[in-house]
């Protein structure tokens, strides 16, 4: 039996996909949560890969104590200094280089040899060497790789001192059976294998992202890359909470554990939603809204009888609970902070009276508050630096026979803006007047709204993707069109829907520096 080590790519694989790019706060209260589940690596990021990147790395780096923290680097010098000085702070620290092994990448993404291939590696991994003794290499596209090369790209680098190999199936192109035998081809044919750690990287492009994970532990790998929700590239990566339950719940069969809090994998599960606004598809294999619900007649007799007949693992096993009643409009300050703490947010001391204060304004008007409220009312308060504008005042009128029409005042700094506007709905009335005050003209790229919990008084949450014209703050002849993700909540769906814009545009004039 062995304890498998489970490494997060949450925020790297998973953020550079499309819709879940996080700002510094939200990695890392993500990274934060991912210290409370126990993963042993927080791959945090590519430092390279922009100045934002670097600084979120560092700040986790600087922050998360226990886990060990990596950041990614192309086989490049400047990509592997960035991610060296990136996560210098931390008290474990990793460096990961890749280069691909496949032909196709070589010849038309590299346009590199594979002697030159080979001369990178070694001089990247011995680069990386001078910042930290735990580096990993991956061989990118390594399921497309002629193996030959592989073996000796791989035997290269472990002699470079390469302590953790990775062997990822980069397309999710490979099936189970033929990667348990490419893993069982690199034990036979690397020499010095015995000295680094398998690890493997499954994408989903054909759905078997979990299935060649735990197909690869079987034949000997001892590191499992995963995300959170199986965010990432394209279909995404092998997801975390399906390959810790699955080792957790078939350890019969498979021999091996984890050191996962499985219990606050639900926790982590919504707290990335609730960052990034993405919602996990209802019947998800464990975080799932429907991962436990039983609907058919005769498997809620059999639950009944005997809960073994139809659930495999048990809804606490993931922390799961039921949406409690939580606080009401007397609970104070230090309550309210302790809840904050068990749902997973870990909040400065301005961060904590900016959610206190929408927490009384949401206690003011809704008589029981939940859970799920806090969560979405609050989540979003915490993750803009700097607010530019504040809505300070709206007004709407609307109807089947009248024009829609909307007044906003909105405060940036000491100043109080006012305009008026109207629209072809209510919304679309307040979003034309915040564009005439502020000047920057934003296009509703997607607009959602849903119920945070049952009954008329509940809270809606929207969320809405903006793409803004930044032409009159930046000036002509610089590209100006900047899109943004904006995200809030309120018992009045159209000042959710105003904040929610709002929460956009801060976005990103607080990228920008604009104060
Ligand atoms: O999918 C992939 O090959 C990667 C590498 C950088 C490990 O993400
Ligand atoms: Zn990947």
């Amino acid at each position: 039996m062995a304890k498998i080590t489970i490494f997060d790519t949450t925020l790297r694989d998973g953020e550079q996909s499309p819709g879940f790019s996080m700002n510094m706060e939200e990695k890392l209260q993500m990274a934060f949560q991912l210290e409370a589940l126990n993963v042993d690596v927080i791959e945090a990021g590519f430092p390279a890969s922009s100045a934002g990147d670097f600084k979120a790395v560092n700040a986790i780096a600087k922050k998360v104590g226990r886990p060990v923290i990596c950041g990614l680097a192309r086989m490049v010098e400047g990509d592997i200094t960035a991610a060296g000085n990136a996560i210098k702070p931390a008290k474990k620290r990793r460096i990961h280089v890749f280069i691909s092994t496949s032909d196709i990448h070589m010849k038309y993404k590299l346009r590199k040899t594979r002697k030159e291939v080979l001369a990178m590696t070694r001089s990247g991994i011995a680069l990386a060497k001078k910042f930290t003794a735990d580096v990993e290499f991956s061989c990118e596209d390594a399921t497309r790789s002629d193996p030959g090369f592989m073996y000796e790209v791989i035997t290269e680098a472990i002699r470079t001192g390469a302590t953790t190999v990775n062997i990822p199936d980069t397309v999710g192109y490979t099936v189970p059976e033929e990667y348990g035998r490419l893993i069982d081809g690199i034990f036979s044919n690397v020499p010095n294998i015995r000295n680094a750690v398998v690890s493997v990287h499954c994408h989903n492009d054909l759905g078997l992202g979990v299935a060649n994970s735990l197909t690869a532990v079987m034949h000997g790998a001892r590191q499992v890359e995963c995300t959170v929700n199986g965010i990432g590239e394209r279909a995404g990566n092998a997801s975390l909470e399906e390959v810790v339950m699955a080792i957790k719940t078939r350890r019969d069969f498979l021999g091996h554990t984890t050191g996962i809090h499985t219990r606050e994998i639900h926790k982590t599960s919504k707290l990335l939603s609730s960052i990034t606004g993405i919602p996990v598809q209802p019947n998800k294999a464990i975080v799932g809204a429907n991962a436990f619900a039983h609907e058919a007649g005769i498997h809620q007799d059999g639950v009944l009888k005997r809960r073994e007949t139809y659930e495999i693992m048990t809804p606490q096993s993931i922390g799961l609970h039921q949406s409690k009643m939580v606080l009401g409009k007397h609970s104070g300050r230090h309550a309210f902070g302790r809840k904050m703490a068990e749902l997973g947010f870990k909040l400065d001391k301005d961060q904590l009276d900016a959610a206190f204060e929408r927490f009384k304004a949401l206690a003011d008007k809704k008589k029981e508050v939940f859970d799920d409220d806090l969560e979405a009312v609050v989540g979003d308060e915490i993750t803009i630096a700097h607010r530019v504008y504040e809505l300070a005042y709206f007004h709407t009128t609307t109807g089947n026979a009248t024009i829609p029409t909307a007044t906003v005042k909105l405060k940036k700094g000491g100043e109080l803006l006012m305009a008026a506007a109207t629209g072809d709905g209510p919304i679309d009335a307040v979003y034309n007047a915040i564009d005439k005050i502020t000047g920057v003209k934003g296009r509703l790229a997607n607009y959602q709204v849903r119920a945070v919990t049952g009954d008329k008084d509940a809270v809606g949450e929207v969320i809405v993707q903006v793409e803004f014209d930044l032409r009159r703050l930046v000036g002509r002849g610089v590209s100006t069109q900047v899109a943004a993700r904006g995200r809030a909540a309120s018992t009045d769906t159209v000042e959710a829907s105003t904040m929610a814009y709002l929460s956009a545009l801060n976005r990103v004039l607080n990228e920008r520096g604009v104060r």
